[in-house]
């Protein structure tokens, strides 16, 4: 059996003055419970199950299908909040368990494998991930004695002015062996200053059973940072907002000015892509080389291929191809897909679609549950009308057409190859391969009309 993981994301987070659970507090976007599992799963962890607490709806909902749950009805501290996936651990006799916090998100693969290499070489039945910070404040200390051995793990409330000295700290990671941690579990006790069953006990209840713990530093002290209030959830975002930025420039991107720059660590983006301000690229993105996105462009779970340009921008879930220029001001919502070469203009929508290479969407235009070749031109104001009310229908357009301006088309509709359609047509029937359709009333003109109705009086100028 593969190793586990338990995630502890009970916590209400007080001092966040949320409603929602602290786990779900975002780092650049993407909630801490998240860049937890990632971390978990990418050091080959492979069953993972999260102690929910506060509004354990909301993780239950967001872990669905992801990872197993187990509810702290009560939230009488983090050795309780472990004693709830008793059973969970039980099922896991035989192999190590990971303990997470929630609210530590630089927590790294890495360093959890590190950690368990440590662990497993040293044959410890539990082994903490420590590191030595500059403000250690809140954080438990990590006490060893003279020959530097490990020796107790002392939380803040607990701790005498010596101790609070110590800049070693426990990062709230640590292996056990799944078997001794059933044990210890059973010999915690509540006796300190908050009435909480601390996890961090375990160290001592171990060492005075003769048992072997470890506590591994880690190289990178960042990874044992948490977030307990807004503050330091701030401090947290900028960290790891500089570290992004500072490891794309080294790899060829620019950002020269990196106000309102937020891109997530797990962004690629290719050589002399230059990044301008306010641009925000959240997860799951990858852009291509030599690329100009931004300003003020918001990207999420996007691919952009090379040489394009996305100015005042908002993509979610779409792919845009090679050289094609989005904006000013496009929205390309889920399932757009964006041909080599091809544009997208000021005040353009696409959902749904794809459209081909080279293709011309330039202004105030809405292309919805569509399929639109390469080579096609759309007028200013054209709308592929894809929703009746009831059920939503596509628009077929057809390579080199000409779609008029003001044209709406009623889906489902086809426009042939080559076809054209009349400025201000309200297409409802197929347009053939070639042909040109008109479908407006035709024009007349009342000779003298206004002389005699006199319908509307100008102001003087
Ligand atoms: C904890 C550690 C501390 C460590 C720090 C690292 C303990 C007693 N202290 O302190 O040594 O330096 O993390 O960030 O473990 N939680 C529950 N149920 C509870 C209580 C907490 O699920 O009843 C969850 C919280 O949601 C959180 C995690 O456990 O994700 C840690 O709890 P928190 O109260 O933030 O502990 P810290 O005071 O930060
Ligand atoms: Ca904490």
């Amino acid at each position: 059996m593969k190793n586990c993981a338990i995630i502890l994301a009970g916590g209400e987070g007080t001092r966040m003055k949320s409603s929602k659970p602290k786990a779900m507090a975002e780092i650049l976007f993407r909630p801490m419970i998240d860049r937890v599992m990632d971390a978990a799963l990418g050091a080959g962890v492979e069953d993972i199950c999260v102690v929910t607490g506060y509004r354990a709806d909301i993780l239950d909902e967001h872990l669905k299908g992801r990872a197993e749950t187990v509810h702290q009805a009560e939230r009488l501290g983090t050795g309780h909040a472990v004693m709830q996936a008793a059973d969970f651990i039980k099922e896991h006799s035989g192999v190590n368990v990971l303990i997470l916090n929630g609210d530590a998100p630089f927590i790294d693969s890495k360093t959890i494998a590190d950690a368990l290499e440590y662990h497993t070489a040293n044959r410890f039945v539990q082994t903490v991930i420590s590191a030595k910070i500059d403000n250690p404040f809140g954080y438990g200390r990590i006490v060893r004695d003279k020959n530097e051995s490990f020796k107790a793990i002392v939380e803040e409330a607990s701790a005498d002015c010596k101790t609070k000295k110590i800049k070693e700290i426990n990062s709230g990671a640590m292996w056990f062996d799944c078997d001794t941690l059933t044990e210890l579990l059973g010999l915690l006790t509540n006796d300190n200053s908050k009435g909480e069953y601390y996890i961090t006990d375990t160290v001592s209840i171990a060492l005075g059973k003769g048992l072997k713990v470890g506590a591994f530093a880690a190289d990178n002290a960042d990874a044992v940072l948490g977030a307990n209030t807004r503050i330091q959830l701030a401090e947290l975002n900028e960290l790891l907002r500089k570290k992004v930025m500072t490891e794309l420039m080294t790899e060829g991107v620019s950002v020269p000015c990196s106000d309102g720059v937020m891109i997530d660590d797990d962004a690629e983006i290719g050589a002399d892509t230059v990044i301008l301000p306010g641009t925000i690229i959240k997860h799951g993105c990858k852009i291509g080389k030599n690329c100009v996105i931004g300003p003020n462009t918001v990207l999420f779970d996007t691919t952009v291929g090379d040489n394009c340009t996305l100015n005042s921008v908002q993509a979610e879930s779409a792919v845009i191809h090679d050289n094609a220029s989005i904006g000013p001001f496009a929205h390309l919502r889920p399932g757009a897909e964006i041909g080599e070469s091809s544009h997208c203009g000021n005040f353009t929508e696409v959902k749904n679609s794809k459209i081909g290479h080279h293709t011309s969407v330039s202004h105030l235009t809405y292309v919805g549950d569509s399929d639109v070749g390469n080579g096609v031109n759309f007028g200013c104001g054209c709308v592929t009308v894809n929703f009746n009310g009831k059920n939503k229908n596509r628009c077929v357009i057809g390579d080199d057409a000409f779609i008029g301006c003001n044209t709406n088309l009623i889906a489902p509709v086809t426009v042939g190859d080559r076809a054209f359609t009349a400025a201000g047509s309200t297409v409802t029937d197929d347009v053939p391969a070639d042909a040109l359709a008109i479908a407006r009333e035709r024009q007349t003109n009342k000779e003298g009309w206004v002389t005699d109705k006199k319908p509307y009086r100008p102001k003087k100028y």
